[in-house]
């Protein structure tokens, strides 16, 4: 089944406002110079996804949030729901990024209830998923995925999922600068997607699977060539528009 590649940028807590726009329109800029047949998307800081979303429209770029409240409202000071990003000119949202489970506590039974949010609102969620370096050589690798995959999608219909993007982002390829090989990154997404089957049969099959950890210009192009990656969550090179025009280029 043939699957969009679908290549994202996720700001994290960087770039003002005004920086945040600049960068948007530049990708518009570049996109329309060079169109892509990838989908494309941005996940700008939350006070920022109004204004981006604003500056990217009429273009072929998406614009996210990184996470989302449960709730749609109420005595929840200092959160974000999904109502609002909606609301804000949002179509996506990022939900379990492993800064999100390693600062702020989110276990899979939470970013299964910021699931839950994101799908009532229709927004695509993408998962986020990813073993540590200790747990990889310590052979846990594929139980650890397994369990962050099941508890983010328990008790949801292979119907209700039709939109579900997964991120597999090991740990230890974010942010520094160690990538995952092309065999380890198509070994890997071939488990989740075989996973995936478990979970909700045949829709794995479509499931768009994004490589994340340092995808950089110069290696987009080889791990997005991989049977089962099905496009990248970019940290760091999303932040500047040449480097992140460079690599939705590789996606073809
Ligand atoms: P880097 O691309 O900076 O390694 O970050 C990856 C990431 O965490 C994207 O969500």
């Amino acid at each position: 089944m043939a699957r969009q590649k679908f290549i994202a940028g996720n700001w994290k807590l960087n770039l003002t406002i005004a920086e945040g726009t600049a960068l948007v329109a530049a990708l518009a800029k570049g996109l329309a110079e060079k169109p892509t047949k990838a989908e494309v998307a941005v996940c700008p800081v939350a006070l920022a996804v109004a204004a981006v979303a604003a500056a990217a429209k009429g273009s072929p770029i998406g614009v996210g949030a990184q996470n989302t409240h449960w709730e749609d409202k109420g005595a929840f000071t200092g959160e974000l729901s999904p109502v609002l990003i909606k609301d804000a000119g949002a179509k996506y949202v990022i939900l379990g990024h492993s800064e999100r489970r390693q600062y702020y506590g989110d276990t899979d039974a939470l970013i299964n209830k910021r699931l839950g949010a994101a799908l009532k609102h229709g927004l695509v969620p993408i998962v986020c998923i990813g073993e540590t370096l200790a747990e990889r050589q310590g052979g846990k690798l594929e139980q650890v995925l397994k369990t962050q995959i099941t508890g983010a999608l328990a008790g949801f219909t292979a119907d209700q999922l039709k939109t579900l993007v997964i991120a597999y982002e090991p740990v230890w390829a974010i942010g520094t600068g160690v990538t995952a090989t092309t065999a380890q990154a198509q070994e890997t997404h071939a488990y989740v997607r075989s996973v995936l089957k478990g979970v909700v049969g045949g829709l794995a099959d479509s499931i768009r699977i994004q490589y994340g950890g340092s995808v950089k210009a110069d290696n987009a192009k080889e791990i997005l060539s991989q049977p089962d990656v099905d496009g990248a969550l970019v940290g760091g090179a999303a932040l500047k528009a040449p480097y992140f025009l460079a690599i939705i280029a590789g996606a073809g």
